[in-house]
């Protein structure tokens, strides 16, 4: 069983992670704000979504998290990440948040995986995009839900190998 870590502030997040788990089948999610971060803890292989706001900041249950989530040995563990954001309301700090994540995990020693890039992003910047990709699955339901299925089909079946 894959595990499906989330926070979500309007749904959107939740929704995706209930995608994810679907497209992936061994799945299942679990809203961090109510499990806790030490749940990561168990899980040797695991995916983790969340929204940007503010101005390229955590997503409110993140951000109270954030503490405990930083002090996580990664070690070991490989981590899938997806992001919600709004890439023409906020094209200068799309998707950061999971940028930031990533930049945590990695930190801690953690193995990143799923890193996604297709031609239909608008944006400016984003500390989610390194190297010509990003280091997730971006997801935008405010501009491109029409492309969220696809985007999560094709990224579920490259980290499914990875997994
Ligand atoms: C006040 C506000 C600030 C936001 N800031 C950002 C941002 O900095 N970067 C971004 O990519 N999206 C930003 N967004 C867009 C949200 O991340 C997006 O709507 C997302 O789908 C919300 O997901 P959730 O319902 O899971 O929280 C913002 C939205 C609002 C309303």
């Amino acid at each position: 069983m894959i595990p499906v870590f989330f926070t979500s502030s309007t749904g959107n997040s939740e929704t995706a992670a209930k995608k994810i788990a679907k497209e992936l089948g061994d799945a299942q999610i679990f809203d961090l704000a109510k499990v806790g971060v030490d749940a990561i803890k168990n899980h040797d292989k695991l995916i983790i979504g969340t929204s940007t706001w503010g101005e390229g900041e955590l997503q409110d249950d993140f951000e109270e998290l954030w503490d405990k989530f930083a002090d996580i040995d990664f070690s070991g563990k490989t981590v899938a990440l997806f992001g919600l954001g709004d890439q023409d309301g906020y094209s200068y700090n799309y998707c950061d948040a999971m940028g930031l994540i990533y930049n945590q995990v990695v930190q801690n020693g953690g193995t990143v995986v799923g890193s996604y890039f297709d031609g239909d992003y608008e944006f400016e910047e984003s500390v989610a995009y390194k190297n010509g990709r990003f280091v997730g699955l971006p997801l935008d339901e405010d501009n491109q839900s029409d492309l969220t299925d696809s985007r999560i089909k094709s990224w579920c079946g490259e980290i499914k190998e990875s997994f």
